[in-house]
């Protein structure tokens, strides 16, 4: 079937470069003579039909705002077969005959089971700050949270040193030490502690075998949030029953990490994948999330995009050692 009238969307959490990313979807569709649609607040705006006509101009001065323009919900309905009907049902009354869909694993995973159930064309882009999606180095949003994590611990650093404290800073990234680690590295912390490798190690014993106050007179952990780790409030009890000695601090980074004004290369990324996107659609790719790998477009199909787990690379996790003693 010749595509004429695609539709997209944002959906899960939110991250900085989604809007980069829906402009740069909606002028190059425009650009290749495509009507696009914005389906606002994610799959569930496809259910309720909340869906508006773009012009280029629909995406003018967005580029530089974080949040996503379209809204975003998880919607559970659209995880019930029902709920999926009456989304089809939407697009064919809407004449839309493919979409593009930006978000992180759950939307992905939704994508390609409606892809699938209804023979229907999807291309995802990766936006989601957790950097936890297969089969491309980076996510969109990535960038900009790992720096707003960096400005924090900074900060945090002040007072941890003024004070001499252990602090345990918690990150984001729904069970991925992406953040973790590479914030830890970027803000100068002593450890990261990560999902990934929790099952190896205990982190926790071995950054206090190693003396990791000796020449210092305070100590930053950043911890990824997950139910395996504790989070930092895990840490820190763990560190007030086991090591009374350190007087220790907790803070949870929460939500200001999904925001902000993205990064240089979170708009790069987001605009470079949002034109693939439509590359895609035109070169009769199906199904599959745009990816970047060595700095060059990939297509990934979504079921290694999601099945797969990213790995973390073991050499970060090495540097971060030696920088910290
Ligand atoms: O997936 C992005 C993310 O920010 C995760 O890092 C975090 O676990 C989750 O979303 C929080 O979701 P919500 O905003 O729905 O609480």
């Amino acid at each position: 079937m010749e595509i004429k009238c695609i539709g997209i969307l944002t959906s899960g959490g939110d991250a900085p470069g989604m809007n980069a990313a829906i402009r740069a979807v909606t002028r190059s569709a425009i650009y290749n003579g495509f009507v696009v649609k914005g389906i606002y607040r994610g799959y569930r705006g496809l259910i309720t039909d909340e869906i508006v006509e773009f012009k280029t101009n629909n995406v003018s001065n967005i580029i530089q705002q974080g949040g996503t323009i379209l809204k975003t919900a998880r919607s559970q309905e659209f995880m019930t077969v029902e709920g999926r009907k009456q989304a089809y049902e939407t697009l064919q009354k809407e004449a839309i005959d493919a979409l593009v869909v930006i978000g992180g694993d759950g939307s992905l995973t939704g994508a390609r089971i409606f892809a699938q159930e209804f023979n229907f064309p999807i291309v995802g882009l990766p936006g989601t700050i957790d950097n936890d999606l297969y089969g491309t180095d980076i996510t969109i949003g990535y960038d900009t949270a790992l720096n707003t994590i960096m400005d924090a611990v900074d900060k945090i650093r002040d007072t941890a040193t003024s004070h001499e404290r252990l602090f345990f800073i918690e990150v984001m990234g729904r069970d991925a030490g992406f953040l973790a680690l590479n914030g830890a590295i970027a803000a100068g912390a002593e450890a990261a502690i990560i999902p990934e490798i929790f099952t190896e190690v205990d982190q926790l014993e071995e950054l206090i075998k190693n003396g990791f106050r000796k020449s210092k007179n305070s100590s930053i952990v950043l911890v990824a949030e997950s139910e395996m780790t504790g989070g930092a409030l895990g840490m820190a009890e763990r560190v007030k029953k086991e090591y009374p000695q350190y007087d220790v601090r907790v803070t949870i980074l929460g939500h200001i990490q999904r925001g902000g004004s993205p990064t240089a290369s979170d708009r790069i990324l987001a605009s470079r994948m949002g034109a693939a996107a439509i590359e895609a659609l035109l070169e009769d790719q199906r199904n599959v999330m745009i990816g970047i790998r060595d700095d060059k477009i990939v297509y990934v199909p979504f079921s290694q995009a999601i099945k797969n787990d990213k790995p973390i690379n073991r050499e970060l996790l090495n540097t971060l050692r030696i920088l910290s003693i």
